[in-house]
């Protein structure tokens, strides 16, 4: 039987082997797929697991994206141009790892039906995330990208990667058509952004990486004042389907009972 996992810290919250092992089963593969929580110490050896072939692929989250890098023989041009791992494999014996968070936030707004190309975006947060959501962005030709970032020299660091991006201060509100909360605030119910949203303008798009609560306080409130809103829901499933359709050569089905088995 193959073994997959998902590795990071926190990971309790994880819903990723939720979901690859209903595929698993549905697909009738010999696999299982596992959660592990683990310290930085031990990145290296679980990573170098994959070249035993004890294990045949890794799902990575916050905070190992970047720190597993020095453990990978190669890395995929996604996963090279955002500096930000998620998914590994073993590819004639040497150890890949690939981002499936770009592909994954691409195909979470074709399905949302909304052009970004020309529209002025603004992210909220500099986190494990945001690069992938950047370079995702890009592709789809946005007229502006502006973030700002609790912690501005975060935010300054990721101009290293992207040089378009305007870096504004924490609080400050510019003028927008999407805005995207990729800071884990919100992870919490009680949860609160402090940024007044009042004075907007109207029919904005607010997203929220975050899906597990379903409804933000974020996006509530924008809801209240008539925005369209939208949470991470399908990024998470998208980003899951690539590396599961990578792993196996087998491409899932996504459907209302695959979307359901995430609301809790
Ligand atoms: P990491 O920073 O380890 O990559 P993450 O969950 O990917 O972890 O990112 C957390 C994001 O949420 C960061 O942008 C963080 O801002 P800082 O860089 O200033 O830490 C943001 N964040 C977390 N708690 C916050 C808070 N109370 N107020 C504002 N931003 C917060």
């Amino acid at each position: 039987m193959k073994k997959y996992i998902v590795i990071g810290n926190p990971i309790e919250h994880s819903l990723s082997p939720k979901l690859h092992n209903y595929w698993i089963k549905e697909n009738n593969i010999d696999a299982v797929y596992d959660k592990k929580r683990i310290d930085h110490s031990e990145l290296e050896n679980i990573i170098f697991e994959v070249k035993e072939g004890k294990i045949s692929g890794i799902n990575v989250t916050v905070p190992f994206k970047k720190a597993a890098i020095p453990f990978l023989d190669e890395l995929s041009n996604e996963a090279n141009k955002t500096q930000s791992v998620n998914t590994i494999y073993l590819n004639n014996g040497k150890i890949i790892g690939h981002n499936t968070d770009v592909a994954g936030f691409e195909l979470a707004i074709k399905y949302l039906k909304y052009n970004i190309n020309n529209k002025r975006i603004f992210i909220l947060g500099a986190g494990g995330v945001v690069p992938s959501i950047i370079f995702s962005l890009n592709k789809m030709q946005p007229s502006k990208i502006i973030l700002s970032n609790r912690t501005r020299d975060k935010a300054e660091n990721l101009k290293e990667l992207f040089k378009n991006v305007e870096i504004i201060n924490w609080g400050e509100m510019p003028d927008f058509d999407m805005i995207i909360n990729a800071t884990s605030l919100g992870l919490k119910k009680e949860d609160e952004i402090k940024l007044d949203i009042s004075n907007v303008g109207n029919n904005k798009i607010f997203y929220d990486v975050i899906y597990n609560p379903i409804e933000t306080n974020f996006l509530k409130k924008a809801k209240n004042l008539g925005h369209r809103v939208e949470n991470g829901k399908m990024m998470f499933v998208y980003q899951a389907h690539q590396a599961f359709t990578l792993w196996h050569k087998v491409m899932p089905k996504i459907d209302s009972e695959t979307i359901k088995l995430l609301d809790q």
